[in-house]
């Protein structure tokens, strides 16, 4: 069933005194809303998902401990498919929202759309974006996006040939999904060719079958996301990650260590550049190649002294830049979700922030992101934090007795707002002091580069 746009649209339409009424009428229509995923990104926007008045049920699938305590979860994995959209329609969902990027690549919107159902995420073909760095090389080739030089290689031996195109740090790229692992920014050529090495014997399975050889940029990162419903985009925040496991930007890549918005490495002038550079003929790509694109696009995007230069596209909101967007967005999340999957974001105003900022400290298992092990207790959780925070679970299991367990990766997203980022950032560390997880490690120089300026 597709829901009634147009009721919703009037409901949720700030500052119209009759559409304000309708808001909080009874005849308000509301959604069923199926949320996919089990992560820290997902937790935030079940979170903000929640505090819609448009919502009626909410429906998490699998969720983790966090999402189970604010909304219902079922044990159906982000790439079963066919399970999922027989929940959706079991649920009468008006809407399903997919978190993960394997839930893309798996075609989950593809067969939502064949079971007319509204989903908010990519097709796989458009999700290519994501799924395949050696495509979105290619893509930028194609379109003209600014981005680093690049080598794609299907055996290691080309892979270690293609090195000599290119200075260190070496980046090498597994072309496929490896949840944040398959990046090695590698010093020397000998720790570029173990890099190499390891994703053709397999480390990352399929998707190290393929490698991407690419120019190391120099500058400063940055996040940006952008909505789009098939025709019309809209951009919709921006964040820095700290994406080394270590202090000081050391140590191996990661999902993500930390992350705060706004992030003063925005400045307008780089944002209209992002949108006029990437942003918008990315869309206007994907779409002449007959994929148009609905839901998040994130741009990771390189400052340099040229100017803005794709690191890579992802096909979801970033993990945990989310966490941080959600916590400053001040508009109802569901209106923009459903127009994306609608084909009506041209009806929407720019989403409002809240002006304040926003800080994400990430709590993982000691070893990620290698080895690590599974099943240490998390205690302190139930505890009256400071004003502004806000604990969002990642990798968590509920043990016996509902004491939560870590998973062997990023296990808790620990956030806080404040009427300027040192307030936020003080908040957040306060709470994770208070976090009882001796297995457990976190950064402690989350937004270093907002403080050195
Ligand atoms: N934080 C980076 C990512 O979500 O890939």
């Amino acid at each position: 069933m597709v829901f009634p746009v147009r009721e919703a649209w009037s409901a949720c339409h700030p500052n119209t005194p009759h559409l304000d009424r309708a808001r909080h009428s009874r005849e308000s229509p509301r959604m069923n809303i199926l949320l996919v995923g089990s992560g820290g990104r997902e937790h935030a926007l079940a979170w903000k998902i929640k505090q819609s008045p448009l919502l009626r049920r909410l429906v998490c699938a699998p969720g983790n401990p966090g999402m189970a305590a604010i909304a219902e979860v079922r044990d159906i994995k982000a790439t079963e498919v066919a399970r999922l959209v027989e929940l959706a329609q079991e649920i009468a969902a008006d809407l399903v929202v997919i978190g993960p990027e394997v839930a893309v690549e798996a075609g989950l919107a593809d067969a939502l759309e064949a079971a007319s159902i509204s989903c908010f995420g990519p097709s796989a073909a458009a999700g290519r974006l994501e799924s395949s760095k050696a495509f979105t090389k290619t893509f930028c080739e194609r379109h003209h996006l600014p981005t680093s030089g690049y080598r794609i290689c299907d055996d290691a031996a080309t892979a270690k040939a293609a090195l000599a195109h290119f200075h260190p740090p070496y980046v090498v790229k597994a072309d496929g999904l490896a949840a944040g692992k398959g990046v090695v920014i590698a010093p020397d050529l000998a720790t570029a060719q173990a890099a190499i090495d390891d994703a053709f014997g397999g480390t990352f399975g399929a998707a190290g079958a393929r490698v991407v050889i690419e120019e190391f940029l120099e500058g400063e990162i940055g996040s940006l996301f952008a909505l789009c419903d098939g025709k019309t985009s809209m951009l919709f925040g921006w964040a820095q990650d700290h994406k080394r496991a270590f202090d000081g930007d050391e140590g191996p890549n990661t999902g993500g260590m930390g992350a705060y918005s706004p992030a003063p490495v925005f400045t307008l002038d780089l944002v209209d550049q992002v949108d006029h550079l990437l942003v918008r003929p990315a869309f206007k790509g994907i779409e002449a190649d007959g994929a148009p694109y609905r839901g998040v696009l994130f741009v990771e995007l390189m400052a340099t002294r040229h100017g803005p230069k794709l690191v890579e596209f992802n096909a979801r909101f970033g993990d945990p830049e989310c966490q941080v967007l959600m916590l400053r967005l001040e508009s109802d999340l569901v209106p923009y979700l459903l127009a994306c999957a609608t084909g009506r974001l041209h009806e929407m105003p720019k989403p409002k922030w809240r002006d304040e900022d926003a800080v994400c400290v990430v709590m993982a298992t000691e070893g990620y992101p290698g080895a690590a092990k599974t099943g240490s207790t998390i205690g302190g959780l139930d505890q009256p934090f400071d004003e502004g925070v806000v604990i969002f679970h990642a990798g968590t299991s509920a043990g016996p007795d509902g004491v939560i367990l870590a998973g062997s990766g990023r296990a808790l997203n620990v956030c806080a707002t404040g009427r300027d980022f040192a307030e936020a950032r003080e908040r957040a560390y306060g709470a994770v002091a208070l976090v009882d997880w001796p297995e457990g490690f976190h950064r402690t120089d989350i937004g270093w580069r907002a403080l050195s300026r």
